[in-house]
């Protein structure tokens, strides 16, 4: 046992078995180890149940889950930066200023960044906006983000949790979520938080992944029209245009700009996605 609550060990032991029976096709034998890795840390710090999920063999989970995240990035955000933007040319952020400035969006009052990473929409929007707030899980993303200067604020923390709980009721002008939407799966819960924090017609500025590009051997399993949503083979949500775009309209919004891009390379191939500005509707 471990401060963690579980047996690291074992659970190191099954992921292990899981990864090597999963690259030598055995499916059924990694779907068993990867429920092992369940059985051992049900709060999933390993991501077995998107690995399931992609596989095929288990059912889609709503969200990538805050233990995994939390870990991934908080492993990754050194060396963030470097791999994302510098070797698989990852964009969003600038996308973003660019597209807010296209559609004449030059100054905001108060923004939040959600799932904020090492903070480069806020690097991004420098200048832009009057006060600036940055929401992550992931401690280690954070103090990079701190370091940037870009920020007036930053919480560690999950962003749907903070969207209902934090307690200044000032709302915010903008609300902006750059390639975070892919570690969420059903976007009902964030969509509807965002709007309750918004003022009137304030903005809703976010990427996904898309679903509808995963063809052959990405093929996202278990992507059909009733969730819209799936797991692809990179462990990441792709989202379907319509879903996107009616869940959307369920929460409030009516869209400024819903428009292709790529988010990335992957695997040597650009990797399609949306971005889209949404209005709060309503009073
Ligand atoms: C791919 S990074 C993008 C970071 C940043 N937005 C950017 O564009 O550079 C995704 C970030 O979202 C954070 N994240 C994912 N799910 C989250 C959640 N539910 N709540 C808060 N942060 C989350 C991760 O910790 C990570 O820092």
């Amino acid at each position: 046992m471990t401060t963690n609550g579980f047996d690291e060990q074992a659970l190191d032991a099954a992921y292990r078995k899981a990864l090597a029976a999963e690259k030598a096709g055995r499916t059924e034998a990694a779907a068993t180890a990867y429920r092992a890795c369940l059985g051992i840390d049900p709060d999933d710090h390993v991501g077995a149940r998107l690995r399931l999920a992609a596989l095929g063999v288990g059912e889609t989970p709503s969200s990538a889950g805050e233990a995994y995240v939390t870990t991934l990035f908080d492993q990754q955000a050194e060396a963030f930066e470097d791999i994302l933007v510098g070797q698989l040319g990852y964009g969003v952020p600038g996308l973003i200023g660019e597209t807010l400035a296209r559609l004449g969006f030059e100054h905001f009052d108060r923004a939040l960044d959600l799932g904020c990473g090492t903070g480069l929409v806020g690097t991004v929007l420098d200048g832009r906006v009057d006060e600036m707030l940055g929401i992550d899980l992931s401690e280690n993303m954070i103090e990079i983000a701190f370091d940037s200067g870009a920020y007036d604020h930053l919480y560690i923390g999950e962003a749907l949790g903070f969207l209902e709980d934090f307690d200044e009721p000032e709302p915010f002008d903008v609300i902006l979520a750059a390639d975070v939407l892919p570690y969420l799966g059903d976007l009902a819960p964030l969509f509807s938080l965002a709007a309750t924090r918004l003022a009137p017609r304030g903005l809703f500025v976010a990427s996904t992944e898309a679903l509808a590009d995963m063809a052959g051997d990405g093929a996202a399993k278990g992507a059909n029209a009733e969730t819209g949503f799936a797991v692809g083979s990179d462990h990441r949500f792709h989202h379907g245009e319509s879903y996107v775009r009616a869940a959307l309209e369920r929460a409030g919004f009516e869209l400024v700009a819903f428009e292709p891009i790529t988010v990335r390379m992957q695997e040597g191939e650009p990797a399609p996605g949306h971005l889209f500005v949404a209005r709060r509707t309503g009073g």
